[in-house]
């Protein structure tokens, strides 16, 4: 079937649609609606479906007879090795973990916190909770305490799974003295720590924490529990505008339709086929691809821990890609970019057979032309997809559908809508906006299975944060346009979160730190373009009266107030001191217009502003020519 006759059978009658992709994973009890509306008004699929996710990502294909397939291969380079899991071994080590969760008296519905580096044991312990009906919320690694607070505060844990240390490169971070300092400065208090003690670096534990393998060896497997389709499954943060995280809810009957079908028809991969994504466990990507979707799918997945570079070289993706022979390969650009900039040539390739590869994906940020062009010219015969996605989601919203039919590509185009998503662009008012204008990406509701249904007991913000800008259609904080033929063009955010290295973060969160410095009186934080990492963030300050401290010192502790507070991953190294920040007369910082000087464009004054000098000053600290014009 072409991808427009499916696209028009998904708008046509969607209940259909997704009914028939429902068939196509197995239900203990097949659902009785397949759409309606919850008491909030909010969108549900498939209530009154029962099922388990992780029987559909384990058992059934045991029981299938597929026991001995390889499910998950571990490929370490930061520690050297290479670990193969059939799906019975998954299985077993899934059951046994889901039982040492329930003797801590984990039970259907409760949370438990993952904080751990891409090792087997974080996909097991997912795949753990959703055995047993347990929510788990994984935070990223690379977050601070105080990030990790945030979460347990939120999620309310009854237990949190770690290990003694990640690796980045060749430096061994400790996550123990990170999970104690969270565990602190959280108000909630977390019943159990379970940590996995790896050969890198050993964490002291505390009386009443638990070491993982003596915590396993006491533990009989347990059986999976049936759950309800609108039943939670996990909550992941994300990045909003403010410093509180906004926790994305994802339930289990629309995820596993959603990522069963998404495996076939968009990224063109079956059981038995090898599916690589290599981006981490913390993030929306690691959930839906790294452990869902392919293991639901019957697909081998790969669990990547290292860097595309110094692992121990450049041609580390294309050593991956030749040894287990991967179809299809999903990454951010930015680590594309950093392959590139050290082996521009792509020498490092020729020492790999990577004839297996049959479609490259990328997603995370936006696909530079660049980037785009050097990996057509090294991959010849592979289609290079860029499709667009986002955490709310949980799977793509626009791609080419390598399994439907693989439409022209263009050139700077996230490609097309997939059958589900009724994409809109609109103005300011509300209005639809003709093929070339830029304007809000838009999503009319219902948002298809998989995505989101609410907030983390704040249904009120996800109405407000997304639903209330234009009521009956998902904000979906991205700007950009369509072209005549219905290809999508992301143009970036438009709202305060900004992409660093595929990282998505809230530099309103980042204000809240650097605002807390003792001689800051205000500040903007901003994304300014980046060559390798796409963006990075910028910060205005504006110091108090009086405040006696160097440009140069106080960048540097706001540089270390940033890691500490949010962590590495936000790649915080610029601040500028400036006289004042641009205003209104009514005193509100005119952040749409130092957004554009950051990223050098020029700018238009609107007439509220109360003192045009102030910009030609701006322009001068961050060295661009000022482009003043009156508006
Ligand atoms: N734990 C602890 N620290 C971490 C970390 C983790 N899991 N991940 C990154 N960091 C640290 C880095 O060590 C670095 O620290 P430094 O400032 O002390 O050197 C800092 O955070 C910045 O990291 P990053 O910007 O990620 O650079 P990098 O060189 O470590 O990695 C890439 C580069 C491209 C490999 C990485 O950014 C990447 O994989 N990005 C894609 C993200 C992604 O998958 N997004 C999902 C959409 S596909
Ligand atoms: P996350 O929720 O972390 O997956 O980040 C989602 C955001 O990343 C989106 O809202 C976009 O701003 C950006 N993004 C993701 N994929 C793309 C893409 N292919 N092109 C441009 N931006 C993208």
């Amino acid at each position: 079937m072409s991808y427009a006759e499916l696209y028009r059978q998904a708008q046509t009658d969607p209940q259909a649609f997704w009914a028939e992709r429902a068939r196509e994973i197995d239900w203990f009890r097949f659902p009785e609606t397949i759409l309606d509306q919850d008491a909030n008004g909010a969108w549900r699929w498939y209530r009154g479906g029962v099922l388990n996710t992780c029987y559909l990502a384990l058992d059934r294909h045991v029981a299938a007879g597929r026991g001995d397939d390889v499910a998950l291969i571990y490929d370490s380079p930061a520690t050297g090795q290479v670990q193969r899991f059939t799906f019975a071994n998954l299985l077993e080590q899934v059951a046994r973990t889901a039982g040492a969760l329930k003797g801590l008296g984990v039970e259907k519905g409760d949370r438990v916190i993952i904080y751990m580096p891409m090792v087997p044991e974080a996909v097991i312990a997912m795949l753990a909770c959703a055995r047993i009906g347990a929510v788990h919320s994984v935070v990223f690694g690379g977050f601070a305490p105080p990030e990790l607070a945030t979460r347990i505060d939120d999620a309310e844990p009854k237990v949190l799974l770690t290990a003694s240390c990640g690796i980045e490169f060749d430096r061994v971070i400790a996550y123990k003295p990170l999970v104690d300092a969270g565990v602190r400065q959280a108000k909630h208090k977390v019943s159990h720590v379970v940590v996995l003690q790896r050969a890198q670096c050993d964490a002291e534990l505390r009386p009443g924490e638990h070491d993982w393998s003596q915590w396993l060896e006491a533990a009989s497997p347990t059986d999976y529990v049936p759950v309800e389709a609108t039943d939670p499954l996990y909550i992941l943060y994300t990045s909003g505008t403010t410093g509180k995280p906004k926790g994305v809810v994802r339930d289990n009957g629309g995820h596993a339709v959603a990522l069963n079908w998404s495996m076939q028809a968009i990224y063109g991969v079956d059981a038995g086929d090898v599916f690589w994504a290599a981006s981490d466990v913390g993030w929306v990507v690691g959930h839906s691809y790294i452990a869902y979707g392919p293991l639901i799918r019957g697909c081998t997945s790969i669990l990547y821990e290292g860097k595309p570079v110094r692992t121990p070289d450049a041609g580390a993706f294309w050593r991956v890609i030749a040894e287990h022979r991967v179809k299809s390969f999903f990454v951010a650009p930015t680590a594309y970019r950093a392959v590139k900039k050290e082996d521009p040539d792509c020498l490092l390739q020729a020492k790999y057979d990577i004839s297996c590869l049959k479609y490259q994906f990328v997603a995370g940020e936006r696909l530079d032309p660049p980037t785009y062009d050097w990996l057509v010219a090294h991959l010849p015969g592979v289609p290079v997809i860029d499709h667009w996605w986002q955490t709310e989601t949980g799977w793509p919203i626009c791609t080419n559908l390598a399994g439907v039919e693989l439409l022209e590509p263009r050139t700077g185009s996230t490609n097309v809508p997939i059958p589900g998503y009724d994409l809109r662009i609109l103005d300011e008012e509300g209005r639809e906006l003709p093929p070339g204008t830029e304007g809000a990406v838009v999503i009319k509701g219902p948002l298809p299975p998989g995505s989101f249904p609410t907030l983390w007991r704040d249904h009120a913000r996800f109405e407000e944060a997304y639903w209330s800008r234009y009521p009956g259609f998902y904000l979906t904080g991205d700007g950009g346009y369509r072209d005549a033929d219905g290809y999508v063009f992301i143009m970036g955010r438009i709202d305060d979160v900004i992409n660093v290295a595929g990282h998505r973060l809230s530099t309103g969160e980042m204000e809240e730190v650097v605002a807390a410095h003792p001689a800051v009186a205000e500040c903007a934080v901003f994304g300014a373009e980046d060559a390798d990492k796409g963006q990075v963030p910028l910060a205005l300050v504006v110091l108090k009266d009086g405040a006696n401290i160097e440009a140069g010192a106080l960048q540097a502790e706001l540089v270390q107030m940033v890691r500490e507070q949010i962590g590495a991953i936000a790649n915080f190294k610029r601040a500028l001191v400036v006289k004042r920040l641009p205003k209104t007369r009514s005193g509100k910082i005119l952040r749409q217009i130092l957004r554009k000087m950051v990223d050098g464009k020029s700018y238009s004054m609107p007439s509220t502003i109360d003192d045009p000098a102030i910009l030609d000053e701006i322009a001068g600290v961050l060295g661009v020519a000022s482009g003043l014009r009156v508006g």
